[in-house]
């Protein structure tokens, strides 16, 4: 059957920071897509207080700017929650 992706607006990203979470658990955006980046953060070369300055928030500009070569469509492939829409496309 048809399953829809998740939505996740900015606000809710915003509980899944490095800051005042209580979810424990950490998500960013690359490139429109949720990942939760939680499984991740003891295996990425750059450590994981690299990983938390995206947490919560877009990171694909970061990203981009530190390791373009990087597959991450491929290795986070399993971790993705979702995709990000504005409040505004979450009431249509
Ligand atoms: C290195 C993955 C996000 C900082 C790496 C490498 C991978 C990787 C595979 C090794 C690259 C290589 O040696 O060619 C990821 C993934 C990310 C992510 C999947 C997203 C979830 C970030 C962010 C930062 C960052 C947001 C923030 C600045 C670094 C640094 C290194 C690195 C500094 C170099 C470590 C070293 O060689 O000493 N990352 N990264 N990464 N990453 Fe990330």
């Amino acid at each position: 059957p048809f399953v829809p992706l998740r939505r996740i607006t900015p606000s809710e990203l915003a509980t899944h920071g490095a800051r005042k979470n209580e979810t424990k658990t950490y998500w960013t955006v690359l490139e429109g897509k949720v990942y939760d980046m939680t499984p991740y953060l003891p295996y990425h070369p750059g450590g994981e207080k690299e990983l938390l300055r995206v947490a919560g928030k877009d990171g694909t500009k970061l990203f981009n700017l530190t390791h373009p070569w990087v597959n991450w469509d491929n290795m986070l492939r399993g971790c993705e929650v979702g995709i990000l829409v504005s409040e505004n496309e979450m009431l249509k």
